[in-house]
């Protein structure tokens, strides 16, 4: 069983070794700033002065210092036996980064809700320091219109990144640089309506996006289904599809790898029809307690399009992600970019360049590795010891666990008493996946919670057995 003795809470400060000023005053205006914008409210409990020092590899003696003198200030008491809290203080200006108006989750206690990353961990001083850098030499004709494809700077730096992190195999020149996930796959989508292959298949259980994108585009949408191997690509076989969009290191949303047989299995596919596979490999960053396994597009570079994004390894609001284009479909491609809007941003192109180049991504996704682990082991044993029956997969990876409920229970009347009781659980999304799936399975996001939330959430979930559960009813099987 995983390790969840810890229930000191996370905290988010980003210390800049190489600066003049030292650890302790750092830890304290990371600490100040979260309290002055409400980004650490009233009440909230600090780590201890020992987890803290462990997280940011600092000595003990610093954070208590910077906790003594945040006592001073007013900011923060500390009681022996249950620990430093932040005190009630007003935010110094404007709104104080506190929502002028509340989300409709603002109700829930706990959200399990799916898709975001934890926002609180955006490395906002490394993003700062590479936008600055990268402006200082940025030449005045990239503030223009600079093509397409992207930055040159950028396209090599992720053909390296890629490369070495994903085993994806590219040039620079296959690279393009585009808005996320979304605006890659319209743009490699009208490559492929071009090119006859509008006809796409698509993972049921899946991603919605994509089919309702074929469809807005005038292509006509295959569903494939996926087992505990993923794509079953006897069944994409047997429809008219020369296209395939797949999420192969993470099925989304059961969280499957698709295995050794399938690859090879999908690759004689693409060879056979002369079909092209999209692999959106949106969250392959986050893996916790499996060797990493490889992107598709290394293995058959001719008939993959491989789509990357930042939205779940940084945030979804950068909009930046990438593209890697087999040669024959990089003209169209870049015709479909040239058509649509021109280019990204070049400042935020530059930036991220910088931020790759200096080792920032990895050291940030090192970091919220280590964080999204201690959420995911928090989950895991709270369903082990609240919800004894239900199963638990695609839990290696990534930010959200696939959860089979116990026997008898229904997936729909779960998540409306949970939400009664202040909890948000989700259904699939899919509306074109199998029912009795529907019906037995929860997607519960867990990359925005702190493990003594998901305790609380899973503890609540675990109380409405009587509510969501008929005597004598049968589960699904
Ligand atoms: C399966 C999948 N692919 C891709 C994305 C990312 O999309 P985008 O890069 O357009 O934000 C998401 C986001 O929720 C996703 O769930």
């Amino acid at each position: 069983m995983p390790d969840i003795g810890s229930t000191s809470p996370e905290l988010l400060i980003e210390l800049d070794r190489s600066r003049a000023r030292g650890l302790r005053a750092q830890v304290e205006d990371g600490v100040r700033a979260g309290i002055r914008s409400g980004r650490l409210p009233a009440g909230t409990r600090l780590p201890s002065s020992r987890a803290l020092a462990a997280d940011l590899e600092v000595t003990r003696g610093v954070v208590v210092e910077a906790y003594e003198q945040l006592a001073a200030e007013g900011y923060v008491t500390s009681t022996p036996g249950s620990g430093t809290r932040v005190n009630d203080v007003t935010p110094a200006t404007g709104n104080g980064g506190v929502p002028a108006t509340r989300s409709p989750q603002a109700a829930l206690r706990v959200d399990f809700r799916t898709g975001l990353p934890d926002l609180g961990l955006f490395p906002r001083a490394a993003w700062a320091r590479a936008t600055r850098a990268a402006l200082a030499v940025m030449p005045d004709a990239e503030l223009g219109y600079a093509g397409p494809a992207g930055l040159p700077r950028l396209r090599a730096a992720l053909a390296g990144y890629l490369g070495r992190v994903r085993g994806v195999a590219c040039t620079p020149e296959q690279v393009v640089v585009c808005n996320g996930f979304g605006h890659g796959f319209s743009l490699v989508l009208r490559a492929l309506v071009d090119a006859g292959r509008g006809e796409v298949a698509v993972e049921v259980p899946g991603y919605t996006e994509p089919r309702d994108q074929v469809r807005w585009a005038g292509g006509t949408v295959h569903a494939v289904p996926v087992d505990d191997q993923g794509l079953r690509v006897h069944a994409l076989a047997a429809t008219p599809a020369r296209a395939v969009v797949v999420t192969p290191a993470h099925q989304s949303p059961t969280g499957v790898v698709l295995s050794a047989a399938r690859r090879s299995e999908l690759a004689d596919w693409a060879r056979t029809v002369d079909g092209y596979v999209v692999e959106d490999d949106y969250d392959a960053e986050f893996r916790y307690d499996r060797h990493p396994v490889g992107a598709l597009q290394g293995v058959l570079p001719d008939r993959v399009i491989y789509h990357g994004t930042l939205s779940k390894s940084m945030a979804p609001g950068l909009r930046l992600g990438w593209l890697v284009v087999p040669p024959a479909l990089l003209d169209a491609v870049l015709a479909a970019r040239q058509a649509t809007d021109a280019m990204t941003a070049s400042l935020l192109q530059a930036a991220f360049a910088e931020f790759l180049e200096r080792g920032d991504l990895d050291r940030h996704l090192r970091r919220s590795r280590r964080v999204y682990r201690r959420r995911r082991d928090a989950l895991v044993a709270a369903l082990d010891r609240a919800l004894p029956g239900a199963r638990v997969e695609g839990v290696a990876a990534g930010l959200q666990a696939f959860v089979t409920l116990p026997a008898g229970w229904d997936a729909a009347e779960v998540a409306a008493a949970a939400e009664q009781a202040g909890v948000g659980v989700y259904t699939l999304a899919d509306p074109e996946a199998d029912p009795a799936l529907r019906a037995s399975s929860l997607i519960l996001g867990y990359g925005t919670l702190r493990p003594d939330q998901i305790e609380d959430g899973i503890t609540r979930l675990g109380a409405l057995g009587p509510a969501v559960r008929r005597p004598g009813r049968r589960g699904p099987a």
